[in-house]
This record gives C-alpha cells, structure tokens and sequence, in this order.
C-alpha cells in the first residue's frame, strides 16, 4: 500500500517513517514535506499546497495512494478529510465538523460542557465591551483565548486584569484574523500538563502512550510559549489509574457526545490535559490531530504497525484490533531551533553533523529544513526534532543529547533540560 502524508513538520517526518517501518507500506509521498522527508528511503515529497483539496485528490488517485494521513489541523478544519473520502481515498482525520474541537475553543467548550468532560469554567464573548466588563469581576491569573486557530499564539494567561483586558483588544482588533471574532476568558487551572493522544474510529477509542512536552522556549519552562520544544513518553504523570479515569471521563465522552452530535471522529483525538494537585484530569484543550514534538517520542515506541491502527480507525472496526503494543522503555524528544524562534529567525543556514548524529542510533526527524543539491538547510523556526530511545528516561535523554551535539547550524538553539522532570527514572 502507498500512503500520502499531509504536512511539513516533524510531526509528519515521524508519521512517513514510522509507515515506512510496516511491511506493507511500500511507498510514502508527502505533500509538501522537508529535508528530512525529501532523503527518507521510499518516501519523496511532492510541493502541492496541504490546501489544494482537488490537486491532492487527483495526484493521490492517478498513482493508487490508497491511504492519506493529514498531520496539520488546518487542512482539517478546512474539509479535506470530507473532500477525499468523497472521491473514494482512505482518509485518517477527523471531517471538518469534528474538526471544529480544535478550531472552535467556544464550540469544544460547550461540547465538554454538554458531556460533562471536567475542564476550566469559562464565558464566551462575541462583543469586546461585554467580555472587557466581565473581565472587572474576576480575579487573575486568568487565560484569554482567541476562538479559532491562531497557530498556537491565541492564548494569553494574564497575571494582571489590565494584562488580560490588552488581551482581549487585541483579539478584538482583528490581530488573528476570522480567529478572534469571539474570546473565551476561562479560569486558570494549576498542575502539571500532559497530552494524551487518543485514535479513535468514532465508537471506540484507545489512547497512545501518555507524554508531556515543553512549551516554553527557556530551561525550566520559562518564558514565552512554543511550538513545543521538547517531549517524552510514556510520561509516569499519568498512572495506569489516571489512564483509566482519562479514558472513562474525557475520552469516551467526548466520542459519545460527537456521536449524539451526528459527528462520525475517525482520526485522532488529543487532549491536552491538567493534572491537578488533587491528581484529577481536567482538560485544557482538544486537538484534532496528532501533536508535534509528542508524535516524536511516542510513535517509536509503538510496536503496532501504525498502518493498522490507522486502517481500523478508517474503517470503523478499531475494537476488534489486538491491544496496541509498545516497545518497553522510553522516548525523548530534543528541538533544535532556529535563533530568535518564536520571535523572527533566520533561515537558510547549512545543517552539518545529521549523519554523525543519526549514527548514534538516534532518530533525527526534521522539522524546518529543505534539501537542495545534496545539502540540508534550515527553512522553519523549529528545525529538527532529535529523539532518543533508551531503557530509562534517563539514558532516552542521555542518547536524544548525545545525537543533538553532532549537530550544527549558525545560531542553534535547544532546551538543555528536555525531561527534567522524569530524568532520574
Ligand atoms: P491551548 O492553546 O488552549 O492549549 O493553550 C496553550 C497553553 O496555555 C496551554 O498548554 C497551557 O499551558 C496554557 N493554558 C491554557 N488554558 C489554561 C488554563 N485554563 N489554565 C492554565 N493554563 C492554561
Ligand atoms: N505540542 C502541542 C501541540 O501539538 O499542540
């Protein structure tokens, strides 16, 4: 089977080759994909807008690519799992209406609200003058939220009302374009994070291994927010009992309430969890996708072939696969970055040391890179995303930096602490 996978990140380098570790995939094209895809073993990349519904289609049905896995969420809030199941392609990704639990934080808040998924109190607003005198009865901290997607840059947690007030403005203002035509101000939750990825074939659901990841730009989760600079699975946060209130609390209610919706989820399901001092779950957001940098750390240790994971979710019969397998021990994940990054970075500088680094035995997943002529060079604020395997954290951790110091471009940047939180287990 030949697979198309939709996207550019190290997200989608990950998903091209843990599909190219099953026996039956034969052959990956990523649309557009990276310098990492672009030298995969069975894998090219084909420079097609992620948004050209009707270019993809025809490419994919012209040469026989049966299965398409979309990687980003906005090609997904935008149809495209509706566009190509209607053309005969096997699509994993939620349909647009599913997708909306990411690109609506109104719409997946009253979805929670109506399942009784446990999550932050929150008002929604339409009008600036009625959330700015809202705003004056609460106290802080207190996080605004641009609706729609703004690529990760919408959410403002304010230790000051008139913080959170400028927040609202400049939502108001138009700054996230159609994103910000309504605000959501909710309540600030304390805890420690954590994402479950969850497949599901719209009945049933089963989540991955858990993993957290590191948002912030600086060593102890300091400074402003990211992409993701980091990541590590299975996460010992979430227990084995945390797992089992996650799936009973958050995941199969979300499913059901999809369902009585008329909603048909087949893809993945990602929550973005709190976990309380009292160790509860409460959920801070929903994705409809895979996460990037956590696909970096949890996809290697699936054992499963992901083709059939994939395959049973797309044809409704996820409850009859086998339990999933993983590999024993964990997975660390390292971003490199590009200097400046989140702010404006350069791009462009040359990339050395990528064959030293993957002949350590680690996995180099590029992220922001392209390759031309033989050379790799940096093309993104996140640039390459290095995971290391081991038997503990600690030597995942150890194996992700030992990879990362063989690796060079003007002006680098990564955390030193990826995983200090599990590091001694
Ligand atoms: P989101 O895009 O909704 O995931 O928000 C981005 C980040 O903002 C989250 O990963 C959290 O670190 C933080 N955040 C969002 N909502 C809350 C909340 N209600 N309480 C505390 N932190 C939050
Ligand atoms: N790592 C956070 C996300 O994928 O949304």
């Amino acid at each position: 089977m030949k697979a198309l996978v939709i996207g550019s990140g190290g997200r989608e380098h990950t998903l091209a080759w843990v599909l190219l570790q099953s026996p039956k995939i034969t052959e990956v094209v990523c649309i557009p994909g990276n310098g990492g895809t672009a030298n995969l073993p069975h894998c090219r990349n084909l420079a097609l807008n992620p948004e050209d519904f009707e270019g993809i289609a025809r490419f994919a049905l012209v040469n026989n690519l049966e299965l398409v896995v979309v990687g980003p969420e906005q090609p997904l809030a935008l149809g495209i799992t509706d566009f190509l199941q209607a053309q005969g392609l096997k699509v994993f990704g939620p349909c647009q209406a599913g997708a909306q639990i990411e690109a609506s934080k109104a719409w997946a808040k009253a979805l929670m609200m109506e399942a009784g998924i446990p999550t932050a109190q929150a008002e929604v607003f339409e009008e600036e003058a009625t959330a700015l005198a809202y705003l004056k009865t609460q106290k802080v901290p207190i996080v605004v939220k641009a609706d729609g997607l703004a690529a990760g840059k919408g959410v403002m947690v304010a230790q000051t009302l008139e913080a959170a007030s400028d927040a609202v403005s400049e939502i108001f203002s138009g700054k996230f374009g159609s994103a910000g035509s309504q605000v959501v101000i909710e309540e600030f939750m304390i805890g420690q994070e954590a994402s479950v990825l969850a497949v599901t074939d719209g009945q049933t659901i089963r989540p991955l291994v858990p993993a957290q990841d590191h948002k912030a730009i600086g060593e102890g989760d300091t400074g402003p927010n990211t992409g993701g600079m980091g990541s590590y699975a299975p996460t010992p946060v979430v227990t084995p009992a945390l797992m089992e209130r996650i799936q009973t609390e958050v995941l199969e209610p979300a499913i059901a309430t999809l369902r009585r919706r008329g909603i048909d989820y087949r893809g993945v399901l990602y929550a973005g969890l709190m976990i309380t001092p009292q160790g509860d779950p409460k959920v801070v957001e929903f994705n409809c996708r895979f996460g990037d940098p956590e696909t970096q750390a949890v996809l290697p240790l699936l054992e499963t072939p992901l083709d059939q994971v994939i395959l049973a979710c797309i044809e409704g019969r996820l409850e009859s696969l086998p339990p999933l397998e993983w590999k024993p021990g964990a997975a660390a994940c390292v971003v490199l970055a590009a200097e400046g990054y989140p702010d404006a970075y350069p791009k462009g500088m040359e990339i050395s040391g990528l064959t030293e680094a993957a002949d350590t035995g680690a996995l180099v997943f590029h992220a922001g890179t392209q390759a031309k002529g033989g050379i790799i060079t940096a093309n993104g604020g996140r640039v390459l995303g290095v995971t290391g395997l081991g038997d503990t954290f600690e030597s995942a951790i150890t194996n992700a930096y030992t990879a990362v110091d063989k690796i060079h471009f003007e002006g680098m940047y990564c955390r030193r602490d990826i995983g200090y939180r599990v590091k001694r287990r």
